[in-house]
């Protein structure tokens, strides 16, 4: 990954509160980060891959609620990307983020270079055993050690006191806090609620891989998902339910499903209903494009 051509930042305490501060290196991210708790601020963190969208910028939005000053990381992780996945042509807008982070009242870019956040011979990874191999990580074998490697890399650097994730990606904000837990990492993980297009699309940086014919399907996941989440209320049966759902997004034109499951909202066991908190989970493809979306059990 070539490093973005954005300019050196110019250290926080000359700037005051306006502006966005820009870094490559984790040397001067820490150096960053340093000055500001030294000047007694609450620090927060988003982690992103970048293509921002308003998902995105309600995560920073956020942030700016639970601290006072804050950090988004911009990676295009590699670790987390599959040999068939679409690493290589993952959209990449660097100019565009940090217009759009300034804009959010951002403080700091963190843009690495990959030699920079996995240098040469390194070896070590975090997995999340159980949690990290169902669901997505049944059909992106690798993918959660991936995003478990770099969050925790991240949030070492950093050091945030706060660091907010998107429920849009509600297994992932799952692992991210059993690492956290398990590892003893400091920092208060917070859940902010998906971004939706008016149609119910969530928002995603691959939804503009979508053509036109499939963008006018793509809100049946969101559909369907809720329509599960409301039977699964009423009815036990939830595998009936998962079939019909599989079955109503087959009909709607989506390519192949790869599941609509009702979970237990914690451990994402198969929901024992009751009291416990469910969530109904999807993945779907339509055409080269693969969909996930979550909906809580009402
Ligand atoms: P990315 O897909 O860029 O998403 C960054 C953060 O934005 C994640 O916490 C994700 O859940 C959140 N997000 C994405 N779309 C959203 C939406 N429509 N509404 C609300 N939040 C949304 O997730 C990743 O990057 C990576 O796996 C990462 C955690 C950065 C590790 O590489």
């Amino acid at each position: 990954m070539t490093a973005p051509e954005i300019p050196e930042a110019t250290p926080l305490g000359e700037r005051g509160r306006t502006g966005l501060g820009v870094v490559q290196a984790v040397a001067a991210l820490r150096q960053e980060i340093g000055h500001l708790r030294r000047e007694g601020h609450r620090i927060g963190l988003v982690p992103t891959m970048g293509a921002l969208h308003a998902g995105h910028i309600a995560l920073v939005r956020h942030a700016l609620e639970a601290a006072d000053r804050v950090c988004v990381s911009v990676f295009v992780n590699p670790t987390q990307f599959g040999p068939n996945e679409d690493f290589a042509v993952y959209p990449r807008d660097e100019a565009g983020d940090a217009a759009k982070l300034a804009g959010a009242g951002a403080h700091l870019l963190f843009a690495p270079s990959a030699d920079e956040m996995y240098p040469e011979g390194e070896v070590c990874r975090v997995t999340v055993p159980g949690l990290g191999d169902i669901l997505e990580g049944a059909f992106r074998p690798g993918f959660f050690t991936g995003v478990a490697t770099v969050v925790a890399k991240l949030l070492i650097q950093a050091s945030p006191d706060i660091a907010v994730f998107g429920e849009k990606d509600y297994q992932q904000l799952q692992v991210i806090r059993r690492m956290v837990r398990d590892l003893h990492i400091p920092v208060r993980i917070e859940a902010a609620p998906t971004i939706r297009e008016s149609d119910g699309l969530a928002l995603s940086s691959r939804n503009a891989y979508l053509t036109a014919d499939e963008r006018a399907i793509a809100p049946e996941l969101y559909a369907t998902l809720m329509e599960v989440a409301h039977r699964a209320r009423h009815d036990r049966a939830t595998a009936n339910v998962e079939r019909w759902a599989s079955d109503r997004l087959i009909e709607a034109g989506f390519t192949s499903v790869d599941y609509v499951t009702v979970r237990d909202a914690e451990t994402l066991e198969p929901w024992p209903g009751g009291t416990r908190p469910g969530r109904v989970l999807g993945a779907a493809w339509l055409g080269r494009t693969r969909l996930i979306d979550n909906v809580p059990v009402p």
